[in-house]
């Protein structure tokens, strides 16, 4: 059996430690403990080299805040770029870049590896964009005050994606073909089969596999009805689907 190369990450971030004290648990700590992927951290402070070490400046043209200046963080990401294999893509993480989807990450669980660019202040040096960077990511419509809880979530979102890292694969197969087709997970239950008064719903007891498919179906597209038609707008739904969709409207009277 030949083993594959691990996902080869690398961040380029003012908070190294940041980074990878958020990845040092659960089943992304996992994953790195059992070298299904690699993260390293270049800062781009350490290329600095005036006494203040300083990273920004003031923008041209005025105005408030601080912009990071181009050559620390060209020279960083080249640094980090030359640990990653040939062609991976570096991003940068910022709240004007495409929006980060399930797609997005299956596409980048896929990679031999990628790069994460984190800015802070007001953002970086636009030319650093145009000379070093090949794609611009956004994980929604708010701003944050850096891009490390970006990068952080873009990490996450990808890693669980990759083969062995689930201990039941089945649960990431499930979950990310949900959001995949565009529509949300169903609801969850565990013992105690009543809790004050509240039920596990009859079809999850029954032991009938069809029966619980069809239930988890109809869950899933209702809820998906209720809480983001924007998901279904763009679905066509099969005869199975939308009969699932229909009852769930009748029942809750929606
Ligand atoms: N940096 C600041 N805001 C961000 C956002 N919404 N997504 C990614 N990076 C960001």
């Amino acid at each position: 059996m030949t083993m594959e190369s691990p996902l080869a990450i690398e961040v380029v971030t003012l908070f190294p430690e940041v980074v990878r004290t958020a990845l040092g648990m659960g089943v992304i700590g996992r994953a790195l403990e059992r070298g299904l992927v690699r993260v390293g951290t270049e800062d781009p402070r350490a290329h600095t080299h005036d006494v203040h070490r300083s990273v920004d400046d003031r923008p041209y043209g005025g105005g408030p805040g601080m912009v990071m200046t181009v050559e620390p963080l060209a020279t960083a990401i080249a640094a980090a770029a030359a640990r990653l294999p040939a062609g991976s893509p570096r991003i940068y993480v910022s709240a004007q870049g495409r929006r980060f989807d399930q797609s997005a990450a299956r596409r980048l669980a896929g990679l031999s590896g990628f790069l994460l660019l984190a800015g802070r202040y007001e953002g970086v040096d636009e030319r650093l964009i145009a000379e070093s960077i090949d794609e611009e990511w956004s994980i929604g419509d708010y701003v944050l005050s850096g891009g490390e809880l970006a990068a952080l979530v873009m990490i996450d979102a990808t890693v669980r994606l990759l083969p062995g890292v689930l201990g039941d694969a089945e649960s990431a197969v499930q979950e990310s073909f949900a959001a995949e087709a565009g529509r949300l997970d169903w609801p969850h239950f565990t013992r105690p089969e009543v809790w004050r008064g509240r039920q596990v719903p009859a079809e999850l007891m029954s032991g009938d596999h069809a029966a619980i498919r069809r239930w988890r179906l109809k869950q899933s597209l209702g809820r998906t009805f209720e809480r983001r038609p924007d998901l279904l707008g763009t679905k066509q739904l099969n005869s199975e689907e939308q009969r699932l969709l229909d009852e769930y409207r009748e029942e809750r009277k929606l």
